[in-house]
């Protein structure tokens, strides 16, 4: 009866120690990923950067690994802005993203220091203008444009297609119009633009024509404004392999496809190559999670199915109820034997859609048993909610097979804490 390792823990000790349910993430399976990211990525084509995606998933630990690691950081709120911060996380290399800054916000990245806003409408653009004078700074911006181009993955998470809420239509009038502004404004000093296409996306195609449509607008505000492009962020997306039935590429499969790519794409057009960058979240962290929940419950509807009820659920990941995500688990106390029952794993909400995985063959869960789910880095932590009243569980960071608290676990008195009797 083997119990499950992970990264050199075992996860029902784990569970014992430290109750459920509960997010385990290895920091060494982290850094291994941010060592691909530099050596396919950053040595191999000179003058790159990455900003690793705050909203995969944040916590002070991971401000703090990401930045021993040099890479860039990506907020999008002034919640994520705040924890970087008071992480230490160098606000020089943070970039601020979102559709929707709030004038605080925008204050606040710009009294932090932040390293490049991401503007993504006007009403931003002229409030940002506005602050960065009155500060007697000139601020460093990209503009967030959407290229146009269908990202073939879940309609939530794609963000690149013409009817979008993020970025600026590429509909010369108001490109036109943004440019001349941004090159106006006193308090602004536009460095480039950004684009992102989606999420989870196992194709580099969709990257790639997003990369020539930026290329020829860059291109095109170089002939009509003289205005050269030194920066372009392309995004992230790339994919995580979350059941056997994912197949993902490397990291290197978009990113030399898009170099190269891009250095023909600017030798076409006589444009100096711009710095590059990209912005990976899930690609980092989703496989370096796991979540172990204790079972409660297994019933049986015979003939129907059979239920096993854990004690999370969609309050500590939305992403089966949201995009119809799909998850491979194991009953980590018996990890060895053979799967011999297939079950439909329910969470504890009162939500028929509360279910984590549906038809999963497992080793006949009981009453008791840690189950583990795997690849929940990503999106899971970052998007709880406290649904029912539940406490959102602790995080473990693991590290050379040794856990230690990263985030405590919720108690109820935390989940009152905030309301205010007469
Ligand atoms: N850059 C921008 C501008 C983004 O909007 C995103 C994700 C990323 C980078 C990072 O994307 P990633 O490398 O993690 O795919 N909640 C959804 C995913 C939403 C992604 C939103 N934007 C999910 O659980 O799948």
């Amino acid at each position: 009866m083997a119990h499950l390792l992970f990264d050199g823990c075992d996860a029902v000790d784990l569970a014992r120690e430290f109750g459920t349910p509960l997010y385990v993430l290895s920091e060494d399976r982290i850094r291994v990923r941010i060592r691909e990211l530099r050596e396919t990525f950053l040595d191999r084509w000179p003058g790159t950067s990455a900003a690793y995606a705050s909203k995969a998933l944040q916590t002070l630990d991971l401000c703090r690994i990401v930045a021993s690691e040099d890479l860039d950081l990506d907020v999008v709120s002034g919640g994520e802005l705040y924890a970087a911060l008071k992480a230490g996380f160098p606000p020089g290399r943070i970039h601020f993203h979102g559709n929707s800054k709030t004038p605080d916000e925008i204050r606040m990245a710009l009294d932090g220091g932040v390293g490049r806003m991401i503007v993504d409408n006007r009403t931003e653009l002229d409030l940002l203008d506005r602050e960065a004078r009155a500060r007697g700074i000139r601020v460093p911006i990209l503009f967030r444009v959407t290229p146009g181009v269908d990202s073939h993955t879940h309609q939530y998470m794609s963000t690149g297609s013409l009817d979008s809420k993020f970025g600026i239509p590429l509909d010369p009038a108001v490109r036109d119009e943004y440019v001349e502004a941004a090159l106006r404004m006193e308090g602004i000093e536009l460095r480039g633009f950004h684009f992102h296409v989606g999420s989870q996306i196992f194709s580099n195609e969709s990257h790639r024509k997003a990369l020539r449509i930026v290329a020829d607008l860059a291109a095109e505000v170089r002939d009509r404004y003289g205005f050269e492009t030194r920066e372009l962020i392309l995004g992230g997306g790339f994919a995580a392999r979350y059941t056997a039935q994912d197949e993902p590429e490397p990291l290197a499969y978009y990113t030399d496809a898009l170099m190269t790519d891009l250095r023909d794409l600017c030798a076409g057009s006589g444009l100096p190559m711009p710095r590059v960058g990209i912005e990976p979240g899930r690609w980092i962290v989703a496989e370096a999670g796991i979540t172990l929940y204790t079972v409660g419950s297994v019933k049986e509807i015979p003939g129907v199915r059979t239920y096993v009820g854990v004690d999370g659920g969609m309050p500590d990941n939305i992403r089966p109820a949201l995009y119809g995500a799909e998850y491979e688990a194991t009953v980590a106390d018996r990890h060895d034997e053979p799967r011999t029952r297939t079950v439909t794993v329910a969470g504890k909400c009162c939500e028929s859609g509360d279910i984590l995985i549906r038809n999963v063959a497992l080793q006949d869960p009981r009453p008791g048993d840690v189950l583990a789910v795997f690849t929940t880095g990503a999106y899971t932590h970052s998007m709880a909610s406290n649904y029912n009243r539940l406490p959102r569980p602790a995080m473990v960071l693991v590290r050379d097979g040794k856990a230690r608290l990263s985030v405590r676990r919720e108690t109820y008195e935390d989940l009152v804490a905030r309301e205010l009797l007469s």
